[in-house]
C-alpha cells in the first residue's frame, strides 16, 4: 500500500545513506519528501533529494521553509509516517523536550502521524546519561526508535552508534503502518532447503530459496510476532528484527534446533523443504574415483519429519505446513493436511513455486479453502498471516 513518507535529515555524515533510503522507498511505491536541517545540507545538497524523491525539498538553507510559514503543520498532515533518520543526539534531545526551533522540531512537535526516528551519533553520546534519558523518554512517549548497530564509525571509533543501513530501515518502516493482529504471539519458523552430505564438498538439496519462509517471517514480524527463524540453505536475505535466527542445515539439525525452542511458541509455521532422506554412509573424507568405472553407492536413510513431530506434541502449538505438489496439488495437499494432522496447510505448485519470487497457494483449514492469484510472496505472505491471525487471536 503506498504511503505518504515525511523523511527528516538531521546533520550527521549518515545523511549519505538516507539517499540510498528514499531511493528504495520510491521503489517500494511510497511518496517521499525529504525535509532537511541546516547542518544536514552541508552534508548532503537539497538536489540530491530532490532528484532521488521527485519531491521539493524542504530545507532551512534552500526555501521553501521560514520559521513563522506553515509549512511544518501541511507537510506533517499530509504524511502517513514522518521518520528522521539520521536523528542527532541534539535533535533528539530537543524532541523528547518537546523544543521546536528549528524545521525539523517543529514537524516533529505539529505531527498528527507517527514519528520514528534513527539515531546516529558516536559511542560516548549514545550511551551518555542524557541521551540515554531522552531515548527513555521518546519511547514512552509512542515513538519508534530504530536501535543504531555496532560498528566502525566516522570518527575513527568502534561501538555502537551507526546508522543501520537503508536497507533494514526500509524494512522495518512499512511494520508502523501494518496492523498488529499477532501482536505478542510466539511464531517459530522453518526456512530454506535442508543439504544432506555425500561427503564433505557434495550433498542432497532441493530448488527451495528461502523466499516464501522469509517472507513469512518478516509478515509476522510486521504483524507485531515475535520470531525465530531456524533456516537450512537461504539464496536470500536474512529479514531484519526477528528475535532469534539459526541456521540448521541438515533435517536432523533442523529437527533437533526446532525442538530446542518449540515449547515457548504459539505458532509453527513449516516452510523448509525438508529432505526426507539422509545420507546413511556419508563419507567423512572427499570420496575419490578408484578408476573402477563403477560408481559408489549412496544408501539413503529416513529423515524425521519435523512438522508431524511437533503437531503430535502434548501441548502443540498452532502448526501451519506447506504442500509442495507437482500435480493433483489440492488432493495431495488436503490429504496431507489431514496425515499430519495439523490445522491448516498451505498448498503450492512446485512448478510456479520453487526459487521464484511469486507463488500460486490455497490456504486449506478445517473452515474453508482460500485460493489466491499468483502472486508475490510477500503478498502470499500477508494473506497466510491474515488468515492464521483469525485462528489465534
Ligand atoms: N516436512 C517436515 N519434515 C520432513 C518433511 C517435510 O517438517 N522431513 C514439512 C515441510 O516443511 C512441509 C510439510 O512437511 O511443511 C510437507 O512437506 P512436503 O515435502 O510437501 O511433503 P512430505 O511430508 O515430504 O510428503 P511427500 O514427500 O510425500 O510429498
Amino acid at each position: 500500500m503506498s504511503k505518504h513518507i515525511l523523511l527528516g535529515i538531521s546533520g550527521g555524515i549518515a545523511a549519505y545513506k538516507s539517499c540510498e533510503l528514499v531511493r528504495l522507498l520510491k521503489k517500494q511505491g511510497h511518496d517521499v519528501t525529504v525535509a532537511m536541517s541546516r547542518a544536514a545540507a552541508e552534508f548532503v545538497s537539497p538536489l540530491t533529494f530532490q532528484a532521488l524523491s521527485g519531491n521539493p525539498v524542504l530545507s532551512e538553507t534552500h526555501g521553501g521553509y521560514s520559521g513563522n510559514g506553515m509549512a511544518h503543520i501541511n507537510l506533517t498532515r499530509q504524511a502517513d509516517v514522518f521518520l528522521i533518520a539520521p536523528a542527532t543526539a541534539n535533535t533528539i534531545a530537543k524532541i523528547a523536550n518537546g523544543i521546536a526551533d528549528n524545521l525539523l522540531t517543529n514537524l516533529a512537535a505539529a505531527r498528527k502521524c507517527p514519528l520514528a526516528v534513527a539515531p546516529a551519533m558516536n559511542v560516548e553520546m549514545w550511551f551518555n546519561p542524557a541521551n540515554r534519558r531522552n531515548i527513555a523518554q521518546l519511547i514512552s512517549d509512542g515513538i519508534t526508535v530504530f536501535q543504531p548497530v555496532y560498528g566502525e564509525q566516522a570518527c575513527g571509533e568502534t561501538g555502537i552508534g551507526r546508522m543501520p543501513e537503508a536497507v533494514e530501515l526500509a524494512e522495518l518502516l512499512p511494520d508502523l503502518w501494518t496492523e498488529k493482529t499477532l501482536q505478542g504471539k510466539k511464531v517459530l519458523i522453518t526456512a530454506g532447503a535442508t543439504f544432506e552430505a555425500i561427503d564433505p564438498v557434495r550433498g542432497i538439496t532441493n530448488l527451495s530459496s528461502g523466499q516464501m519462509g522469509t517472507a513469512l517471517a518478516r509478515a509476522c514480524r510486521a504483524a507485531g510476532a515475535e520470531v525465530t527463524l531456524i533456516y537450512g540453505q537461504l539464496q536470500t536475505p536474512l529479514p531484519f528484527g526477528l528475535a532469534y535466527t539459526e541456521q540448521a542445515v541438515s533435517a536432523q539439525a533442523m529437527y533437533e534446533t526446532v525442538h530446542k525452542h518449540i515449547g515457548r511458541q504459539d505458532v509453527f509455521i513449516s516452510v523448509a523443504a525438508v529432505a526426507d532422506y539422509k545420507v546413511k554412509n556419508s563419507s567423512p573424507q572427499k570420496l575419490k574415483k578408484d578408476g573402477s568405472g563403477i560408481p559408489p553407492v549412496i544408501k539413503l536413510a529416513e529423515n524425521p519429519d519435523i512438522l508431524a513431530s511437533v503437531a503430535s506434541l502434548v501441548n502443540p502449538p498452532f502448526c501451519i505446513g506447506f504442500a509442495a505438489e507437482s500435480e493433483n496439488v489440492l488432493e495431495h495437499a488436503r490429504a496431507k493436511r489431514l496425515r499430519k494432522n495439523i490445522p491448516m496447510l498451505v498448498a503450492n505448485d512446485v512448478s510456479i513455486a520453487m526459487g521464484k519470487a511469486t507463488n500460486q497457494i490455497t490456504i486449506i483449514d478445517e473452515k474453508q479453502e482460500i485460493s489466491l492469484p499468483e502472486t508475490d510472496k510477500n503478498q502470499a505472505a500477508a494473506a497466510i498471516v491474515a488468515r492464521l491471525a483469525e485462528w489465534v487471536k
